[in-house]
């Protein structure tokens, strides 16, 4: 059984209408963290929220496999027990229950079994504590108010308390403050681990001075089109889009 998430040739496009995806190949093993960059518009998100299982997108050809398990006709519920977890780029506000709730509920459904109180309690104490974060927290409702990074370490918080194998984090950047994003790395760093690997999306290299990523994907037109280490963040910083656009037009 391969441990890793693997996208093969996948090719998707919005339900009734355009191609977004067209023949993406992607292998993230666990013990990895893989960034995703690219420009406005070349499909990351899609995938992000294809790898989820969001139904607003026809797969016309190719496979997910979750290690070796094809999982494109998995509900998401059925995903997340799989061990993917996908932070959404905007986090919905649930009013009415309580982010302890949510997050009891929710790893009850990663695990697909009931969770004691007490290893609940033990798990929220060691995300807190690494996030630098109050309790006062676990009591407001999910999202309801929370302020730009408030909704980034809850997200992070999430991540750390359902422990997914396969985490997709989709970073749009905008609007965290350098704090914010410390928090996003001190969260994918506590989680490193041989069984834990993440697929970070994001525009700024900025990140990745604090998490390093093994590999560096670029996508542009719903393709992956060259693909390095760290360097490679800090190329496209220092010299922008334009040079890989060529590489689709070249087709090299
Ligand atoms: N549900 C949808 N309905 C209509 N168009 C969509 C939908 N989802 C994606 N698209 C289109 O698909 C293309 C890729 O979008 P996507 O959000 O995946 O890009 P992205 O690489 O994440 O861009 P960004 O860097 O701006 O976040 C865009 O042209 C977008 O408008
Ligand atoms: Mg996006």
């Amino acid at each position: 059984m391969a441990n890793q998430l693997e996208i093969r040739n996948l090719y998707a496009s919005i339900e009734g209408g355009e191609q977004i995806l067209k023949g993406v190949n992607l292998v993230v093993p666990r013990g990895q963290v893989h960034a995703i960059m690219g420009p406005n518009g070349a499909g990351k998100s899609t995938l992000g929220k294809i790898i989820a299982g969001d139904p607003s997108y026809t797969i016309e050809k190719g496979e997910i496999l979750v290690d070796g398990e094809n999982i494109m006709e998995m509900e998401p519920d059925e995903r997340a027990r799989k061990g993917l977890f996908l932070a959404f780029q905007y986090p919905v506000e649930v009013p009415g229950v309580t982010n302890a709730n949510f997050l009891r509920l929710a790893l009850q459904a990663r695990k697909g079994e009931e969770v004691s109180v007490m290893e609940f309690y033990n798990k929220l104490q060691k995300a807190l504590e690494v996030l630098e974060w109050d309790e006062s927290i676990l009591t407001r409702y999910l999202n309801d108010g929370f302020s730009g990074g408030e909704k980034k370490r809850n997200e992070i918080l999430q991540l750390m308390v359902l422990e997914p194998t396969y985490a997709i984090l989709d970073e749009t950047d905008s609007g965290l403050d350098i704090d914010a994003l410390k928090v996003v790395a001190k969260g994918v760093n506590a989680m490193r681990s041989p069984n834990f690997a993440a697929l970070i999306i994001t525009h700024y290299q900025r990140l990745l001075n604090y998490i390093i990523p093994d590999v560096v994907h670029v996508m542009v037109d719903g393709r992956i089109v060259t693909s390095g280490g760290p360097e490679l963040a800090l190329k496209l910083e220092a010299e922008g889009y334009e040079w890989v656009k060529e590489l689709v037009v070249t087709g090299s």
